[in-house]
């Protein structure tokens, strides 16, 4: 082999022991550079005949191309070993199983929620919402349960600040009845002109449902649990009324008309005479049983007062029930406190 291939042969070599870029821009420096071997060997012809210098320039452009292109060879060879290994890293297996966006559902209190409005609804009821830190006067005493009613104990009232005698102070509303005197005084203000005029003013058929709080706490209590109020006020509404709203409600909302009604005496300050609401399955595992879901009444004249009425005109009913004991019947759910401790072990059943 002539010195001249030996030094392509060692320059080849050279290039493909180069792992890197860098190293091989090292490698042709010693070969290409200006101190390199090529430049070398054209340096050395300045001494030599003309013919000589053609004969000898054309053999050393040779090695030069040679050498020049076993560079570009490996220059090329390194960046595509460089984008194999990128590709590799950022290989996307396309069979795996996607990464599932989670299934969320409704909470099945929310689910019968949405029923109870949907069902009072279509019976032509309002729904209306409001604060669950309740001024003590919407609370209590404008429900017929001044500051020394004893009726006051049956709620064990989360306070938020001390109740003055007048009725001032704040507390977290205990029930949604609350909601009867800030809907039904809206309503009397909106139709103020009717009033004065001695006319008749539209009824008031609204339901509130929304979060209450007693200090409380059992398979059946919890410290914040649900209610839904309602209120109908007109001139001519009575407890026959009620019987078949309620009769209506509770066969729509448990989809059976194997479902009978009872009214029980009680007492509310509110309401008088005052029930407590029961009702009973005909078949299915209840069967027999009477299960109370709601208090009801015709309301108190001193109520109605307070909204703004006479009473000696307008009379009607008001009811109280709790979502989350009618969620437990329909699912057969037997702790209520599952519905509130967040566990989707529990909570995903009902998606
Ligand atoms: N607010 C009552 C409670 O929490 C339930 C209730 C009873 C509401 C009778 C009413 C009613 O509107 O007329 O125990």
């Amino acid at each position: 082999m002539s010195d001249l291939d030996q030094l392509v042969a060692t320059a080849r070599a050279d290039f493909d022991a180069a792992g890197n870029p860098a190293a091989l821009e090292d490698a042709k420096a010693k070969y290409l550079g200006k101190a390199g071997r090529v430049t070398e060997l054209l340096k050395g012809m300045a001494a030599l005949s003309p013919e000589e210098k053609k004969s000898r320039g054309a053999q050393i452009n040779v090695v030069k191309q040679q050498i020049e292109s076993a560079l570009t060879a490996r220059r090329q060879a390194l960046a595509d070993a460089e984008l194999q290994i990128q590709l590799k890293a950022e290989a996307l297996d396309v069979t795996l199983p996607g990464r599932q966006a989670g299934l969320g559902g409704l909470h099945p209190v929310s689910r019968s929620l949405e029923r109870i409005e949907a069902i009072f609804g279509s019976m032509g009821f309002d729904v209306a919402d409001g604060p669950e830190i309740e001024e003590d006067w919407f609370n209590f005493t404008a429900l017929n349960t001044p500051a020394d009613h004893p009726a006051r104990s049956m709620h064990d009232t989360f306070y938020v600040d001390t109740v003055a005698p007048d009725g001032g102070g704040h507390l977290l509303r205990t029930h949604t009845s609350p909601m009867q005197v800030r809907y039904a005084v809206q309503h009397v203000k909106k139709h103020k002109t009717l009033l004065d005029a001695g006319q008749a003013m539209p009824e008031i058929r609204v339901i509130a449902p929304g979060r209450t709080y007693r200090v409380d706490s059992d398979a059946t209590h919890s410290p914040m649990f649900h209610q839904c109020e309602g209120l109908w006020i007109g001139e001519n509404v009575s407890f026959k009324d009620l019987k078949s709203v309620f009769t209506d409600f509770f066969r729509t909302f448990f989809e059976t008309e194997d479902l009978n009604l009872r009214f029980r005496p009680s007492f509310f300050p509110f309401t008088e005479p005052s029930a407590e609401v029961d009702i009973a399955f005909s078949s299915g595992p209840l069967k027999g049983r009477w299960l109370e879901v709601a208090g009801s009444g015709q309301v108190h004249p001193n109520v109605v007062r307070n909204f703004g009425l006479d009473p000696e005109r307008y009379i009607g009913f008001a009811f109280g029930m709790g979502p989350d004991r009618l969620t437990m019947l329909r699912y057969g759910v037997n702790d209520l406190r599952l519905f509130f401790d967040g566990d989707l072990r529990f909570l995903s059943q009902f998606r």
